[in-house]
């Protein structure tokens, strides 16, 4: 269900109007669904439920980097949501929000040694470690705290995700994970280390994935690799297969996640049951963009409508800094005029004001619009303010979240002022 839909001829977030948003805040600014985040979220959550999965047999671990506002992290973590970090400032942030760092497992690829210290210091769930030098690295880190660290080797099981190229993460050409003909090495490595201990086994293989099938694969592997360490007498605790779910942002139609979990779960069974009486084992998931994508819109106003005589330009008062999606993948996020106008459309493209040709949004769109309307950027929840920057010396836009009627500020806009406070010049 959208969560943004149009009455008397405007475009609401649940009940709020988006011009009225825009007349409160100012735009750009992202505004989020309350109520979509819950569904997003409770698809997962309750699928597990149903699964006969409570927080032991499962855990859900929101992966931060899709959206790390403070407020969606409290709603996340009130709705009984783990989180995967792939940084320090991101453990910080789920603290600062509430979480719990004992469900919060810290994936990527380089970790450093301060970032270590810290997520051992708050005893997190597990790390997920992405390379011998990585594991050797922790254990020395550990080891100097007095520590042990619980760790699950990030598997690469070289299945094409089918995706993107830059968001396809499990090939053996990428540069994340270790690879699964090495991976039984890195185990057997791994426990005989005297600060480290083997809890998991955890793997991605990309992001904005329609089918399952990959995903199925992946975890074929994985419960190969499992069986394997099992028989020379490495026990694993929970089995992590990544985030990666899409969302429709056109035309796509994605694997409902009721369905996925709902096969995904009886492999698992079959095969405890075939090889471990069966002896549970807990699955864990680090969805980010089928919570979040789309539960947020990029609200913006039209500066300028433009005609050359090839093309015309809604010039919008967002930009590529806000959201980099369109110039970095190519990526196509919907575009709806937030009032709808009687009269006739003009096809155009929706660009921002930085000095970049790179710099667009959306491109040959119908749209019946004039200077001064606004228009939402559909489906910009995940990856969109996380990814967004201060190029040309713009302050990045607030955040609001819609809850029924009310409209709450959630990270404020923000000021020149504040962009360049942390510099100096020379004395
Ligand atoms: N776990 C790991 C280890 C990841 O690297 C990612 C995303 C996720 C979980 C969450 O994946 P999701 O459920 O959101 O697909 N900036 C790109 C997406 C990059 C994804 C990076 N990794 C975009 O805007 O499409």
């Amino acid at each position: 269900m959208s969560y943004f839909s149009y009455k008397n001829g405007v475009l609401h977030a649940e009940n709020v109007a988006l011009s009225a948003i825009a007349q409160q805040f100012g735009s750009p600014t992202y505004v989020y669904s309350k109520a979509a985040l819950v569904e997003h979220f409770s698809a997962y959550h309750d699928t597990c439920k149903l699964h006969g999965r409570d927080d032991t047999g499962a855990m859900i671990c929101y992966s931060v980097k899709s959206n790390s506002n403070l407020a969606v992290l409290q709603l996340l973590n009130q709705l009984g949501s783990g989180f995967d970090i792939v940084s320090g400032g991101e453990l910080l942030r789920v603290i600062a929000a509430g979480g719990d760092p004992r469900k919060v497992i810290f994936s990527g690829v380089g970790k450093s040694r301060d970032e270590m210290r810290l997520a051992l210091s708050h005893d997190i769930f597990c790390f997920n470690v992405e390379s011998i030098p990585e594991l050797h690295r922790l254990n020395e880190v550990a080891g100097a705290m007095g520590k042990r660290a619980a760790i699950s080797l990030r598997v690469n099981p070289n299945v094409d995700a089918k995706t993107h190229p830059y968001i396809s993460t499990g090939l053996k050409e990428n540069k994340f994970g270790v690879a699964y003909d090495e991976a039984l090495a890195c185990y057997r490595t791994a426990a005989s280390l005297p600060h480290i201990e083997v809890v998991g086994i955890d793997c991605h293989i990309g992001s904005q994935l329609l089918d399952d099938a990959p995903l199925l694969e992946a975890l074929d592997k994985v419960i190969e690799l499992i069986d394997q360490l099992h028989s020379e007498g490495i026990q694993l605790h929970h089995l992590d297969i990544g985030g990666g779910i899409g969302i429709t942002y056109d035309d796509e139609k994605p694997v409902a996640i009721t369905d996925y979990l709902g096969r995904l779960f009886a492999r698992v069974d079959a095969w405890r049951q075939q090889k471990y009486q069966g002896a549970p084992i807990k699955v864990m998931f680090e969805p980010g963009r089928s919570i979040v994508g789309n539960a947020g819109i990029l609200l913006t106003e039209v500066q300028y409508l433009k005609h050359s005589a090839a093309k015309n330009f809604a010039v919008v008062d967002a930009a590529m800094n806000d959201l980099m999606r369109p110039a970095m993948y190519e990526a196509w996020h919907g575009v709806q005029a937030v009032l709808q106008r009687p009269t006739a459309s003009q096809t155009y493209d929706v660009v921002g004001p930085v000095c970049e040709s790179g710099d667009w949004l959306a491109r040959s769109r119908s749209l019946a619009i004039e200077q001064g309307d606004l228009l939402a950027i559909m489906s910009a929840g995940a990856y969109g303010m996380t990814m967004a920057s201060n190029y040309n010396t713009r302050g990045r836009a607030a955040e609001v979240m819609v809850d029924g009627d009310q409209a709450h500020l959630i990270r404020k806009r923000e000021n020149p002022g504040d962009l360049f406070a942390l510099e100096s010049t020379l004395a």
